[in-house]
């Protein structure tokens, strides 16, 4: 081994001079990235015009719309693009693989346009990323594998798209990863039993797809889950997992539509749910008679074959409970009950609806922000929003 140290000690020296002690050149982005950028570009139909400035000049010193790069220079002598901020400009086309050459980007984000075609696997290179904001778009085809790959992912976003087959059970490793949002689209199949290890998961949407099979059991493992929303899914036969009283971090739990039967578990060790909505399913036997937790504003039990009630269900003035077409309906005859047997006005059902509110949240203005956790139905950060970010005011969604 005697030559491996003089050899050693030349490649530092080289490294030396060509890092640090070359004359000051200019700030450039990396040429590899500036060359993705250009083949992203070529697959995008811009009919606004909105990345003209992407025709000449240096993405990252030329202020090219929509890219944003790191502040300095890193180790290999280039600029990096940290943010491709793409968000209603109008763009349809598709996105191409050389996406996964950003490989420091950390928001990806195309909301609200009208890119179609798949996702490339080829983000699941970007070890970097943190969001990947792909929603309100016409994305078809299924998701890849390879974005089970991204260890520092924040958030996927990739709501009210057309994307189909299942959910990959790599998904169970992304570490990180708080949310999901994923309604909206045509996703098949079982629910991966696997996503019940998700560390990190808060927000678990999948509402308004093609899900069958049975809802997982061990998703009551997961430790963080505050929001389950999975309403108009086809899970035909399956029951509502006795294990879901034990989920004691739960604040949301809409299953409306889902074809469920079986009996309502007893929810009354989770402790801070305060919306429940399992109506138009084919649940049977008793409501819960058993108090439900203190904050509870909402329980929609509409259109079931629930049969008794009991005796002592006395809820707090305030919560709406919902109970219209069930037969326990046609049976009662205490005046406390028939009052929550009365069909719901959409004035009703609109004032006591959180549906879908929390779905059209964008992302607070960057990484480090997160949603007020004291208020998880809505859509505030932790500092004022940006609104050019958070198209949520537009979408008129936002009710809080
Ligand atoms: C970059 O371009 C935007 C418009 O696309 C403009 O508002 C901004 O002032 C420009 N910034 C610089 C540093 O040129
Ligand atoms: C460069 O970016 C870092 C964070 O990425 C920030 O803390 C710093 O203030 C920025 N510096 C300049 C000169 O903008
Ligand atoms: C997108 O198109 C709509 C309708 O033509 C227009 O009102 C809007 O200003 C456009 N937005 C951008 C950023 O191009
Ligand atoms: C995208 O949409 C255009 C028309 O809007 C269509 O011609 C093209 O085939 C679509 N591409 C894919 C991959 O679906
Ligand atoms: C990028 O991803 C593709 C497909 O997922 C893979 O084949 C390729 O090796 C990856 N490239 C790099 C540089 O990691
Ligand atoms: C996107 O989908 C909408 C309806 O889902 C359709 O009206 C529109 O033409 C599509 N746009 C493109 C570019 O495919
Ligand atoms: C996620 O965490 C598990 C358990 O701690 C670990 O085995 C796995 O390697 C981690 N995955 C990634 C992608 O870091
Ligand atoms: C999702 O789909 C449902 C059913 O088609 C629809 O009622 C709802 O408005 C959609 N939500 C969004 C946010 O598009
Ligand atoms: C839903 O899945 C069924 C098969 O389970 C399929 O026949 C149907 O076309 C799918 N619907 C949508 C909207 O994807
Ligand atoms: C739900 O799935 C069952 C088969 O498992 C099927 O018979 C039924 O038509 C589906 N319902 C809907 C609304 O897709
Ligand atoms: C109601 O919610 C508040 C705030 O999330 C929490 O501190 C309190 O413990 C909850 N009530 C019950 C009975 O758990
Ligand atoms: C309702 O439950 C009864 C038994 O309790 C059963 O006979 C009936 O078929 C159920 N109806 C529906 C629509 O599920």
């Amino acid at each position: 081994m005697p030559s491996t140290k003089p050899f050693l000690s030349e490649a530092i020296l080289a490294i030396l001079i060509c890092c640090f002690l070359q004359p000051a050149i200019a700030q450039v982005t990396d040429p590899f990235e500036v060359d993705a950028l250009k083949n992203i570009w070529s697959s995008l139909i811009d009919p606004k015009g909105n990345l003209n400035n992407w025709k000449s000049g240096d993405p990252c010193t030329s202020n090219w719309t929509g890219v944003i790069c790191y502040n300095t220079t890193s180790r290999d002598g280039y600029l990096h693009i940290k943010e491709l901020q793409l968000l209603k400009m109008n763009l349809s086309g598709n996105l191409v693989p050389e996406l996964g050459h950003l490989s420091h980007l950390k928001i990806l984000d195309f909301m609200w346009n009208q890119i179609n075609g798949s996702i490339p696997k080829e983000i699941g290179n970007i070890t970097t990323l943190e969001l990947l904001l792909l929603n309100g778009n016409n994305l078809t085809g299924s998701l890849p594998e390879e974005l089970g790959n991204l260890p520092n992912l924040d958030r996927i976003q990739i709501d009210q798209n057309h994307i189909s087959g299942q959910l990959p059970k790599s998904f169970a490793n992304l570490n990180k990863t708080k949310h999901f949002h994923m309604n909206n689209n045509s996703i098949s199949g079982q629910i991966p039993r696997e996503l019940s290890r998700l560390p990190s998961l808060v927000h678990f949407l999948l509402d308004n797809n093609n899900l069958s099979g049975h809802i997982p059991p061990e998703f009551s493992q997961l430790p963080k889950l505050l929001i389950l929303q999975l309403d108009n899914n086809n899970f035909s036969g399956s029951s509502i997992p006795d294990s879901f009283g034990n989920i004691s971090t739960l604040l949301k739990l809409s299953l409306r539509n889902c074809s469920l039967q079986g009996p309502i578990p007893d929810l009354s060790k989770v402790p801070k749910l305060g919306y429940l909505d399992l109506s138009w399913n084919q649940l049977t036997g008793s409501i819960p008679s058993n108090k439900l937790s203190d904050n509870i504003t909402t329980m929609d039990f509409q259109n079931n074959n629930l049969t008794t009630i009991s005796d002592t269900l006395n809820p707090p003035a305030n919560v709406s409970i919902w109970l219209y077409r069930n037969p326990v309906c046609s049976n009662a005859s205490q005046l406390n009950i028939l009052q929550l047997c009365r069909p719901e006005t959409n004035e009703q059902r609109n004032s006591s609806n959180v549906d879908n509110v929390d779905i059209n949240c964008g992302p607070c203005p960057t990484v480090d922000y997160e949603y007020n956790p004291l208020s998880p139905f809505s859509c505030f950060c932790s500092v004022p929003l940006h609104v050019w970010i958070c198209s949520v005011e537009e979408s008129g969604i936002f009710q809080f």
